[in-house]
């Protein structure tokens, strides 16, 4: 039997994983080519004291508030963006602004049913040049760092076509549980995830980590009322807030096509460039009214079908719960995806 072993390297290897990338200083996503692994997953930054937070299955009303915090920090972050939601005016503006005030956007992918098995190859490759070429009809450039929807990622071989496309798979080494935090009261308890990463890694290793932090940009998380206080204690702990390009010195984080594997470029703000910046300031902590913002009808949002008036989006709130749900076995899945063929060779 090849299940215990692969399922108790599986329950270890993730907190390895993190343990591993928080211990070295360079461990960047290897380039070779050949079946997805785990050194495919983007977890950590190339130099130590940087931190790239990343936020999934935006743009929300969450991402706008967002904005504004960072906006105020002169921080700058990840955004990977659903481009389900673009068909939507309101969101589309907020992408566009998020691109505009020099955030990184990269894009999320989730398989139609959750499963490539009746799609060809051919079709998977549509399907991603579709959501992509939605991005880059926003924002001029097709997003080369994608974030597999949790649901997804036992499948190799949607990890191997993406991979195989020249995509980014970008996984993490911290967890905010802005999922888990998502109350205005408990909210404070995200800033706290940071603030104990950051001294235990100091105690342990007396020297700072590199993180690449998995958030949710969405109303029925805490991630944008906790941004703030999140913010200024990673100033305190002098770490400094990069772009996913950042984190990985690469002057090119967007690709030449949705789909052929020909190529990357940059713009004016990515690594490298004049108008590329990283690092923060501390914020004053904004009045948020979670009654009023925040995922008040959470769960009862209509989801887009393209039926809707586009001018109209409905408040996004629903897709949040998704992911908590899938969450802890997300952890698993990460590993399940990438592990068995390393495992595999160990038997
Ligand atoms: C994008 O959002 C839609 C609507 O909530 C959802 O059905 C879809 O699975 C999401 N896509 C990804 C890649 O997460």
């Amino acid at each position: 039997m090849h299940f215990a072993p692969i399922s108790i390297l599986s329950a270890i290897a993730l907190p390895m994983m993190a343990m591993a990338a928080a211990e070295q200083a360079t461990s960047g996503p290897s380039m070779a080519t050949g079946p997805v692994t785990m050194a495919d997953f983007l977890t950590s930054c190339q130099t130590p004291g940087q931190i790239s937070l990343t936020y999934s299955e935006g743009p929300s009303e969450a991402t706008m508030e967002m904005l504004q915090t960072l906006k105020e920090a002169q921080a700058r972050v990840t955004f990977f963006t659903n481009a389900t939601w673009l068909q939507y005016m309101q969101y589309a503006g907020v992408t566009r602004h998020a691109y505009l005030d020099g955030h990184l956007i990269g894009m999320t992918y989730r398989l139609p049913s959750d499963n490539s098995a009746g799609l060809t190859d051919t079709d998977i490759k549509e399907d991603i040049g579709r959501a992509s070429r939605t991005i880059q009809d926003l924002i001029g450039v097709y997003p080369r760092y994608m974030k597999i929807h949790e649901s997804n990622l036992k499948d190799s071989r949607l990890l191997n076509l993406c991979k195989s496309m020249g995509y980014t798979l970008v996984g993490f080494n911290m967890d905010e549980y802005d999922y888990k935090y998502n109350s205005a009261a408990s909210s404070s308890q995200i800033a706290e995830v940071y603030n104990a990463m950051f001294s235990k890694q100091m105690d342990a290793y007396g020297r700072k980590a590199s993180y690449v932090v998995a958030g949710y940009d969405v109303p029925t998380t805490g991630a944008a009322v906790a941004l703030p206080k999140v913010i200024n204690t990673i100033n305190a702990h002098g770490y400094d807030m990069v772009r996913l390009d950042g984190c990985t010195n690469e002057r090119t984080p967007y690709k030449k096509d949705p789909i052929l594997n020909n190529g990357f470029v940059g713009d004016d703000r990515s690594f490298g460039a004049k108008e590329y910046r990283h690092g923060q300031v501390n914020v004053k902590t904004i009045a948020y009214n979670p009654s009023n913002s925040h995922g008040n009808n959470a769960g009862a949002a209509p989801m887009p079908d393209g039926s809707a008036n586009k001018n109209v989006a409905p408040s996004h709130g629903g897709t949040a719960k998704v992911s908590m749900g899938s969450k802890m076995e997300s952890a698993v899945a990460v590993v399940f995806a990438i592990v068995p063929a390393i495992v595999y060779a160990w038997l």
